[in-house]
């Protein structure tokens, strides 16, 4: 067997054999395709990069078909039972477990740099009473480039680590205080006695008490749940934060447009989508309904199907027994009732087996959220502050490519051509 691919182009007859590497051939190869010297190269219209690779990653795996997710080879079942965020954002920074020195060196950096200059803070207070958190996250994440000015250089690694500690540290006292503002409420400033996501915790909820005191299971539920957010290879944010970072921009910049685009309801927003259908469905009785509805195509269940997984979502199963934990301190959610239910129904059904319709990660991470006291605009902070170790892993892992060049997609041109212009006190004339 030969790894290469015989192309024939029935313009000219002529054959061109292009070399297979890892079930891709190079889009420049293709480029060498051309009638003659002034036509250009063929080229490879791929709207959305369905089928186009756009880089060599070793981050993170995903087998669709089979429902495996792991990362920098290690299984999420594994490191979302065994491991904490903070170990797993290390993992995915240097590719590597830590030595117990350098973990206890990890946690000490991330935790001495939560808190953010004085002028973060009056600029986030600076945003409307009604401000959506989302964008309140994307703004300061992107004004931290000013505060850290030496963060343009990239080519230094120990800067580039230093930038990588800070906003993995800062990210929650941005998330927490852009949910704060919200509510009217005074910012809460970091407490280094407690880890990560316990510090998070108290910098949301925290009133008047000397020092908040989460419960340990919700702590570590919103912990495992950040685990299985960190990192999802080449999805929509990691993109962005890849192709803005291309430009050699600073990570703050770069990570703001993995923000941004994560505040779009295609990426961040499903898990709001199934809170609200399940309380459309309002009881099981509806059920049977809702489905045919869906099955006559007039609407999705929300919270199911995924373009990379054709079978259970490996992330659904570990947040359904993470909500069992969140449920059993706080009360169960009336609307798990109907999401039980409806997984039964739909994983029997005909028409959602045959299309390979499974619960994604979104299915029941919504009603933890709503169960932990968050408001459904701050559940696409959650999925932020989750996946900010894994754009920063990208993110890394893109500067030091030699074979990446910024990104600079081509187009099919559709428009007019060689116009004549008219100036407009002609034209109005
Ligand atoms: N409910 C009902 N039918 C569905 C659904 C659904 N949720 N998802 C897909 N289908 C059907 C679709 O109608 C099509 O049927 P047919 O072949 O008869 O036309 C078939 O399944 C294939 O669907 P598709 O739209 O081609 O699949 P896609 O890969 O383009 O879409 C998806 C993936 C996630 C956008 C889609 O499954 C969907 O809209 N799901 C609901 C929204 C949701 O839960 N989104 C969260 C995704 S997980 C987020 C993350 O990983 O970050």
């Amino acid at each position: 067997m030969t790894d290469s691919l015989t192309v024939r182009d029935n313009r000219t007859g002529q054959e061109y054999d292009l070399p297979i590497t890892d079930g891709t051939i190079k889009a420049a190869d293709l480029g060498k395709i051309r009638p003659s010297d002034d036509t250009p190269g063929l080229a490879v219209y791929d709207p959305g990069f369905v089928n186009t690779a756009s880089c060599r990653s070793a981050v993170t795996f995903i087998d669709g078909d089979q429902g495996i997710l792991e990362y920098r080879g290690y299984p999420i079942e594994q490191l979302a039972e065994k491991s904490s965020f903070l170990e797993v954002a290390y993992l995915l920074i240097h590719g590597s477990l830590p030595s117990k020195a350098e973990y206890d060196a990890w946690v000490h950096e991330i935790t001495y740099h939560t808190f953010v200059h004085e002028n973060v803070k009056s600029f986030m207070q600076g945003f409307r009473y009604d401000a959506h958190p989302m964008g309140m996250l994307m703004a300061s994440v992107g004004a931290l480039s000013t505060f850290y000015p030496d963060a343009r250089n990239i080519s230094d690694a120990e800067n580039r680590h230093m930038q990588i500690v800070r906003m993995i540290a800062k990210m929650p006292t941005l998330g927490a205080w852009s949910f704060r503002h919200a509510q009217g409420k005074p910012y809460v400033y970091p407490d280094n006695d407690l880890g990560y996501t316990a510090n998070f915790l108290s910098m949301l909820f925290k009133m008047s008490e000397s020092k908040y005191d989460a419960d340990p299971r919700l702590v570590h539920a919103l912990d495992v749940l950040f685990i299985l957010h960190a990192d999802h290879e080449q999805n929509c944010s990691t993109n962005a934060v890849r192709s803005v970072g291309s430009s050699q921009v600073d990570p703050y910049s770069a990570v703001a447009a993995g923000v941004a685009a994560l505040y779009g309801p295609l990426h961040g927003g499903a898990n709001e989508a199934v809170l609200r259908m399940l309380r459309r469905i309002g009881t099981k009785e509806n059920i049977p309904d809702f489905i045919k509805g869906v099955k006559d195509g007039n609407e999705r269940l929300m919270g199911f199907g995924h373009r990379v997984y054709k079978n259970y979502d490996p992330r659904a199963k570990i947040i359904k027994q993470a909500a069992d934990d969140v449920f059993e301190v706080v009360g169960v959610n009336p609307l798990l009732e109907i999401a039980l239910e409806l997984e039964k129904i739909a994983l029997e059904d005909e028409y959602f087996v045959s299309r390979k319709l499974y619960p994604n990660v979104d299915f029941y991470s919504g009603l933890i959220y709503e169960a932990l006291q968050f408001p459904p605009e701050m559940f696409t902070v959650l999925f932020a502050i989750g996946r900010t170790p894994g754009w920063l892993a990208q993110w890394l892992e893109l500067v030091q490519d030699k074979e990446q060049k910024i990104a600079r997609p081509k187009q099919i041109y559709t428009g007019e051509r060689g116009l004549t212009f008219v100036p407009a006190a002609e034209r109005w004339s």
